[in-house]
């Protein structure tokens, strides 16, 4: 684990493997702990980077509000810090998939390859905007567990809590360790994201699209329609998963994700 210098904050990264780099980036409101299997199972092929993005984890908060834009402006700056300069593997889930259509749109020539796990194009809905706002304002006055309660319902599929209960619990801390400043400003930070549907027919990378069976938040029936959008990509369903598939399912995951860059 490291921590790197970006001027206005430190970000703080898991660094693993040698090879091509293969770049993690986190949901919300989670670290970069969520890789955890992927850190492990994917480093003996790639320079595997996993940062927490700025407020979460154990990274600076630095500014608000926290936009997918942001975000994306710190992956460079960190690229740029560990003297990335060949192009690589860009993998989101979620919030990190909403931060790889902003990544794509300014950085795409520094990607060859993208995987987009559990995630959609679409801007949230103007119902979905002012709810995320409202929660953003309850989670400042009442603390990270009125979004932990909710997110740990809707993050696993039925068969991981039951068979699974310790990794369900793992997310659970994270989410109650994560500041309410930066809970409130990435939940502001998504009600404000552009709609990327239309950016999709300009991306040319071949795309690799990851959903659980079971992803209650952005579930697989959304997904397919991404294919369509998409030039050159493919859908991968993960059984018996929800919407953290990489965690709930590692070796289907890493086994897609091999495939997919292998090939
Ligand atoms: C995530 O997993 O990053 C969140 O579910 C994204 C969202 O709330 O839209």
């Amino acid at each position: 684990m490291k921590r790197i210098n970006l001027g206005e904050v430190w970000l703080n990264v898991e660094e693993r493997g040698q090879g091509s780099p293969l770049l993690l980036v986190h949901g919300f409101p989670l670290d970069h702990t969520m890789w955890s299997e992927q850190i492990e199972g994917l480093s003996s092929h790639f320079r595997v980077i996993a940062p927490d993005l700025r407020g979460f984890g154990h990274s600076d908060a630095g500014k608000q509000p926290l936009t997918m834009d942001r975000f994306a402006d710190d992956l460079a700056a960190l690229l740029d810090a560990l003297e990335i300069s060949v192009p690589l593997v860009y993998c989101g889930l979620s919030m990190g998939g909403y931060v790889g259509w902003r990544f794509m749109e300014r950085y795409g020539d520094r990607v060859k390859q993208l995987i987009q796990c559990d995630t959609r194009a679409a801007a949230d809905s103007p119902q979905a905007a002012k709810t995320r706002r409202e929660t953003a304002e309850r989670v400042r006055r009442e603390g990270q567990a009125v979004v932990a309660q909710s997110m740990k319902a809707k993050l696993f599929a039925p068969e991981t809590a039951e068979n699974n209960p310790d990794i369900v619990a793992a997310m659970e801390s994270v989410m109650l360790a994560t500041p309410r400043e930066t809970i409130a400003g990435a939940l502001v930070g998504m009600a404000e994201r552009p709609d990327s549907t239309k950016d999709l027919s300009q991306i040319k990378v071949p795309t690799l699209l990851l959903v659980g069976e079971h992803d209650a938040i952005t579930p697989p029936q959304e997904m397919r329609q991404l294919v369509k959008d998409l030039p050159k990509s493919r859908l991968i369903e993960i059984p018996a998963a929800g919407h953290m598939a990489p965690l709930e399912s590692p070796a289907a995951v890493n086994a897609a994700i091999l495939e997919f860059l292998n090939s």
